[in-house]
């Protein structure tokens, strides 16, 4: 029941306190992702932890200059940051040759959205990232953040004290269907 229950209070959350996650849930969190399930155990992820807020500003930058004000209405306001300021997140970069890394990496960021929502903190998976190592700095930050060699930005995530509430989002019951 509380797996549900995690389920269905997880919200993206887009604004956050300042205050620091404490190690002991971070390490939870970051568990949660290793016992994620892969194909063939394969476990094609790395992920790399940045409490380095000048650091996390150097990826915002580099995304806005890739994307401009064309990438994401959100970048028009000039406050907004793709990591909402979140005094943590976490960069799931994935082995490039192997068919199942963005599904395996999309399980592990939803495995660590999930224990970090059941342990109170908030998040927001993030794509928006990506546009940061697409340009002629993907090289200089992928080793600023300790992405290994053969792989490369799949999905990244947030985590903080939110701030902001959130209504669930709408649930469309006709993309089910019955069959027998
Ligand atoms: C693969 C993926 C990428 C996302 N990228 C971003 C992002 O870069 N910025 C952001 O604010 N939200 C991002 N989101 C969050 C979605 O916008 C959010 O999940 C969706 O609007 C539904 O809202 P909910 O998470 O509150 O249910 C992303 C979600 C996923 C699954």
């Amino acid at each position: 029941m509380e797996v549900l229950q995690a389920i269905e209070n997880r919200r993206s959350h887009r604004a956050y306190q300042a205050k620091q996650i404490p190690e002991e849930v971070l390490q939870k969190i970051l568990k949660a992702g290793l016992q994620s399930p892969s194909a063939r155990n394969h476990q094609p992820w790395h992920f790399s932890v940045v409490q380095d807020a000048a650091l996390l500003q150097e990826v915002h930058d580099e995304a806005a200059r890739m994307m401009g004000k064309n990438g994401s209405p959100r970048f028009v306001d000039p406050k907004f940051q793709i990591f909402y300021y979140a005094p943590t997140a976490i960069f799931i970069f994935g082995e490039k040759n192997f068919d199942w890394t963005d599904v395996d990496c999309g399980i592990a960021v939803e495995n660590m959205a999930l224990a970090a929502e059941g342990l109170g903190i908030g998040n927001v998976i993030l794509g928006l990232p990506k546009a940061a190592f697409m340009g002629e700095k993907a090289d200089e930050l992928r080793a600023k953040l300790r992405c290994p060699e053969g792989y490369d930005f799949v999905i990244a995530i947030s985590l903080g004290y939110a701030e902001d509430t959130k209504d669930p989002h709408e649930l469309h019951e006709e993309k089910i269907s019955r069959i027998g």
